[in-house]
């Protein structure tokens, strides 16, 4: 029996150095046993024996070499917390030796395991950079900002480069039962995991964040369930805002509750349109998509942005409407439209009697863009490889809803509707057919609408707006009817 000891529970370093050698001593992964220091047991000592862990030289079987893929599977499923994972990652390798495909059988249990892991790790970081939040230590000059956080794997060290650029100028420490993270504007340091009691718990910035939440929550959007899935009860008792959760979602039902009441008595027109044979598999399709867009990296922009904002509503919408992408609230909210522009449309859609939750609504772009400016974002207009990159979820979000209409809201969501650059004046407000019967709208971005500073130019664009939006409302109707 082999015994080898990690020098942490992230040593991924150790791991491959450790099993690079082992399998070219041919060492069966049987004859392994894998601890990390600090957790050696009396019991592994007399059984266990040494490895050198060079390469034999001159040995043919040292020029062995693992796919990217294996490489950076592993390097996230290290971090899982189940402490078979380093005996499953070596015994993967062992295997991959003789079968260099079989990554691909994704039914194989050691490859299934190793997928589950690492997206479990991946998710885990997610939920991490979304719910996080620091309170304020100290005033002024000395403020130091230190948040507590329970994850569920082992992620501090992977997920602290993510705080570091997004808080790059104010200090502030991650405190967590593994292992703490620390930035003082320059380096990010790593110490040992801490108790709760070492985290504060109330600051002046609460209200802030509650004030913030309250101002973003919207009755009737109001999906319980998919919120809880968004923001699991076990992160709640970290949040500032979450005292509210309960409030404004009873504060919504008595509301919803109230609208139902006051209806107009008219009888339920029969639903005309035949439901989908297969909706839940379908509303599945879009849950599956939102879940694998929440891992994208297909350009660069993930690494700054909060986290993925993925496309909102009905799975079988007729009207998709397309923006740019996220701005700084939707990018903390993780929805898109709910901050100025959200409400400019909100506004928009009312007057031309659209209902927003019959809409599917959703960017060209999935990650916010932006530069900081001291504790500013400022937004940044997609370039043309991240408008590109981003394009596959565009095109599945319409192959999974099938809308009958894609409303195009600015230049950057033409080009991604049309594939290519497509002026807005020159198409707006004319349906184009798309491929499969689909018909697309050219308008403008409601942010456009608030950014011009001349209040008579605002409204008359703002009535053009609102004239485009009447097309998209008529084309409902005739849908409905
Ligand atoms: N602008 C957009 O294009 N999308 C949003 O979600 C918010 C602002």
């Amino acid at each position: 029996m082999h015994l080898i000891t990690l020098d942490s529970q992230t040593d991924f370093e150790g791991w491959r150095t450790a099993a690079r050698s082992l399998v070219l001593h041919e060492v069966k992964p049987t004859d392994v046993t894998w601890i990390v220091r600090g957790d050696e047991s009396e019991l592994f000592a007399p059984a266990a024996e040494a490895l050198p862990l060079e390469t034999p030289l001159g040995t043919f079987q040292a020029t062995f070499n693992v796919s990217a893929k294996f490489v950076e599977l592993a390097q996230s499923a290290i971090l899982h917390r189940d402490p078979e994972r380093f005996a499953m990652l070596y015994r993967l390798l062992w295997r991959l030796r003789g079968h260099h495909h079989l990554l691909e059988v994704a039914t194989d249990p050691d490859v299934a395991l190793l997928t589950v892991m690492a997206k479990a790790v991946r998710r885990d970081e997610h939920k991490m950079h979304a719910f996080v939040r620091f309170r304020e230590v100290g005033r002024e000059q000395k403020a130091h900002y230190v948040a507590w956080f329970e994850p569920e794997h082992h992620i501090v060290e992977l997920a602290a480069p993510f705080f570091a650029r997004r808080f790059a100028d104010m200090p502030w420490s991650i405190l967590t039962p593994d292992a703490c993270a620390h930035w003082d504007g320059h380096a990010v340091s790593i110490t040992p995991g801490v108790g709760k009691a070492e985290a504060p718990t109330e600051d002046r910035l609460e209200e802030t964040w509650r004030r913030y939440y309250a101002s973003i929550f919207n009755p009737a959007r109001l999906k319980v369930k998919a919120m809880q899935s968004e923001m699991p009860k076990k992160y709640w008792r970290n949040l500032p805002e979450a005292s509210l959760i309960k409030p404004l979602i009873a504060g919504a039902e008595r509301l919803t509750g109230a609208m139902i009441a006051n209806a107009a008595t008219e009888p339920h027109k029969s639903q005309k349109r035949p439901e989908p044979s297969m909706k839940h598999e379908t509303s599945g399709d879009i849950a599956t998509l939102r879940e694998e867009a929440a891992d994208c990296r297909a350009c660069p922009l993930w690494k700054d942005a909060t986290q993925t904002v993925f496309g909102e509503g009905p799975p079988h919408a007729r009207i998709m409407l397309v923006g740019e992408q996220p701005g700084d609230k939707e990018d903390l909210a993780g929805k898109p439209f709910v901050g100025p522009a959200g409400q400019m449309l909100d506004r928009a859609l009312q007057e031309a009697g659209i209902d927003r939750t019959k809409v599917y609504v959703t960017n060209a772009v999935k990650h916010f863009k932006f530069v900081p400016r001291g504790k500013i974002r400022l937004h940044q207009k997609p370039a043309t490889p991240e408008i590109k990159a981003c394009r596959q979820w565009y095109e599945r979000e319409l192959a999974a809803i099938k809308p009958a209409l894609v409303v195009a809201m600015g230049a950057t969501a033409a080009q991604s509707v049309f594939g290519k650059i497509t002026p807005i004046n020159k198409n707006r407000g004319q349906l184009i057919e798309l491929e499969h019967g689909i018909q697309a709208l050219v308008t403008v971005h409601p942010s456009y609408l608030l950014r011009l500073p001349d209040p008579d130019a605002r409204a008359l664009e703002y009535q053009r707006f609102v004239d485009d939006l009447r097309i998209v409302a008529a084309m409902l109707k005739k849908h409905a009817a």
